[in-house]
Parts: structure tokens; C-alpha cells; sequence
């Protein structure tokens, strides 16, 4: 049988267990040009939050009893496509569930042997691939500025911290915790990390940006944005990518330091990673590079089991992950 994990309810607020449920369904069976897969991996993302969620977003929200969205990574066990045999390794846009089955132009096959499978959705997936083109094409770093990412531990800003050092920065993180904003520094190489958790945001950031701020990538929002906000230098540019602080949030938070935008006359881009869908063999070609150079590094928080992905997803919320959060599904 097939297990998977259905939206049981919207939450109002944080979400909780209550919100999902775990349902069982027979094995699908592949049609002419579909691919069947048993999911050995699930990413846990926080854009699953804006899904459980009938509000305007740039991808229409899960009903009511559907299968949370959600991509993994798995094995091929049928194939009726004649780009898939079984045995190989893909990943899907399967949900949260056991197995999958579909169109095989909808699987992307990746090549395990040297680095493991989980790393396709993580620091060779759809992170890794939000950070390279939001540094790349928006950040435009050059050599010797300096590059602020917040969220520096997790799956998107450890990769964007890592870029900026192997682009020739000098890259500061922001991150919740001795021990997260320890491994920043010591083990993924930036420059300095900032515990936006232990108090004097402002101080301590501008002590570690002694020439200001040239590029920031947002991965938070909130007051940790707008503090940011205050150190941007002249014709800096700034990443929009994520305001998680906001996700949960009743009421998102009002900026206050607008005004820096305009006396810097700052470049502030939103960007949606699948915008760069037609340049993704370009992200993974040099993103693999540095993975086996050596010089991109990655840590996993792990939750095991399907039926703890709702645990896992409110923890990640909630910044209890350590690195990219996944589901260890066989
Ligand atoms: N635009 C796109 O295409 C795109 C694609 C992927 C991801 N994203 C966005 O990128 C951001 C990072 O995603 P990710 O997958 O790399 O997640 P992640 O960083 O691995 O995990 C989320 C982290 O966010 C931090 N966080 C959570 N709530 C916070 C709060 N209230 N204030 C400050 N920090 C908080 C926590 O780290 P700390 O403990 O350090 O606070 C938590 O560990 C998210 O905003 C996500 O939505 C956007």
C-alpha cells in the first residue's frame, strides 16, 4: 500500500499536527509514457507554509484532502517512459507520499554515484539553485565586497555564504545560535556569523561589515531585514528571497528603514527560483563542481518516517532544523 499525508485543514497561525492526516491508498500503476517511484527522500521547504493557505501566492495553494505538495527524491520500480528504467535515481514533484507516479517529463534523473541522493534537494537541488542565481544575477558580487545572508545555516543561505567566499567576498551570516552561528564560521568558511537571537543586532552587524553591506541575501524579512537594511552601501542590491519571520505571522511586519532604499539607491529584486528553469543546467554543472572540489559543504536535519513530516515541517518553521530539512522515508 501507498502511504501519504494529506491537508487535513488550513491553519490560522502556526500550524499544527492537527492540520494533516495520514491516509493510505493502493500502489499507482504506471500508464503508457508514466514512470512509477518509490520515494526513499522528501524535502521539507518553508514555502510548504504559503501552500496550506488559500491566499493569492505565486502557485495556487493544497485543498483539502490533497496530498501536500512537496519534492523528493527516489528510485525508479516501472517505467512505461523510454528515458527511465527502473533502478535509476530521480527526483519528483511527488507530495508527501511513499510512491509516485506520473509523466516521466516531469522526473529529473540525477547521477548518485559520487555524492548522496539527498543532496538533490538540498545543496545540488532547488536550494542550491536559488542561491546561485540570487548571488549571480541579482547580488552581482564582485570580488572583495561584502555579502550579508540571513538564515545562514540552513539549505539556501549556507550555499549563498559558500558562493560569495569561492566569488572572492567577504560573507557574513546572520543565524539563531552559538551552535548555528559556530559551524557558520568554523566549519563552512565565511568570514563571521551574527546570533541574531543573543541582542544588539545592529552593533554586532556593523562591527562585522566594517566597509558596509554590498549585497544582501533576505532570507528572513522582519526586524532582521530592516536592521540589515541600515548598513546597505551605495548602489548595493538585495535578494528578496524568503521572509519567513513573516509565514506564521497574523500581521506581516511594517518596515521602517524604507528610506535606505532610496538614498542608496539600492536594487531590491524578488526572485522566484523557477523564473531561471531554462538555466538550471548551468546552476547544477557548477554547484556539483564545488561539492566535489570540496568547496561547498552541506549538514541534514533528519526526520524519520512519512508520518513525521508534519513534526518536521513545524519544526523547520519554527528554526529547530540544522541544515536542509529532510524525511528519510525507506
Ligand atoms: N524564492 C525562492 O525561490 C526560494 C527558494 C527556496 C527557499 N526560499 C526561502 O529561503 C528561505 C530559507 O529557506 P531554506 O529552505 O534555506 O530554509 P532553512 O534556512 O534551511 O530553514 C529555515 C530557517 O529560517 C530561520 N527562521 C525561521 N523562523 C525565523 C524567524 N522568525 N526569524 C529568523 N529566522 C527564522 C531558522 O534559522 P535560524 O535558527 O538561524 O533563525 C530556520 O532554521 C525561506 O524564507 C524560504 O522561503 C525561497
Amino acid at each position: 500500500m501507498n502511504k501519504r499525508v494529506v491537508l487535513a485543514s488550513y491553519p490560522e497561525g502556526w500550524v499544527t499536527e492537527s492540520n494533516f492526516r495520514v491516509e493510505t491508498a493502493p500502489i499507482p500503476k504506471p500508464g503508457d509514457g508514466e514512470v512509477m517511484v518509490k520515494n526513499l527522500w522528501l524535502s521539507l521547504d518553508p514555502y510548504m507554509r504559503g501552500r496550506m493557505s488559500q491566499q493569492k501566492s505565486y502557485v495556487k495553494g493544497v485543498e483539502i484532502g490533497e496530498v501536500m505538495s512537496g519534492e523528493t527524491a527516489g528510485e525508479v520500480l516501472e517505467s512505461k517512459h523510454p528515458k527511465f528504467k527502473p533502478g535509476d535515481k530521480v527526483t519528483a514533484p511527488s507530495g508527501w507520499q511513499l510512491y509516485w507516479c506520473g509523466k516521466g517529463e516531469m522526473l529529473t534523473k540525477v547521477d548518485a554515484t559520487k555524492v548522496p541522493l539527498s543532496y538533490f534537494l538540498g545543496c545540488l537541488g532547488m536550494p542550491g539553485r536559488t542561491a546561485y542565481f540570487g548571488m549571480k544575477d541579482i547580488c552581482q558580487p564582485k570580488s572583495g565586497e561584502t555579502v550579508v545572508v540571513s538564515a545562514a545555516s540552513g539549505a539556501v543561505g549556507s550555499v549563498v555564504g559558500q558562493l560569495a567566499k569561492a566569488w572572492g567576498c567577504r560573507a557574513v551570516g546572520i543565524a539563531g545560535g552559538k551552535m548555528k552561528c559556530n559551524y557558520v564560521v568554523k566549519e563552512l568558511g565565511f568570514d563571521a556569523c551574527i546570533d541574531y537571537k543573543a541582542g544588539n543586532l545592529f552593533e554586532n552587524l556593523k562591527a562585522a561589515c566594517p566597509k558596509g553591506v554590498d549585497a544582501l541575501f533576505e532570507n528572513v524579512g522582519g526586524e532582521i531585514f530592516d536592521t540589515t537594511l541600515r548598513l546597505m552601501n551605495l548602489r548595493g542590491r538585495i535578494t528578496i528571497c524568503g521572509l519567513i519571520s513573516d509565514y506564521n505571522a497574523k500581521e506581516p511586519y511594517g518596515l521602517k528603514n524604507f528610506r535606505a532604499i532610496l538614498v542608496n539607491r539600492l536594487t531590491v529584486r524578488g526572485m522566484i527560483v523557477f523564473d531561471w528553469l531554462e538555466r538550471y543546467p548551468e546552476a547544477n554543472r557548477d554547484l556539483i563542481e564545488l561539492v566535489l572540489a570540496g568547496k561547498l559543504k552541506t549538514r541534514e536535519s533528519v526526520v524519520e518516517g512519512l508520518e513525521n513530516a508534519p513534526k518536521g515541517l513545524i519544526g523547520l518553521l519554527k528554526g529547530e532544523n540544522f541544515g536542509k530539512q529532510l524525511v528519510r522515508l525507506a
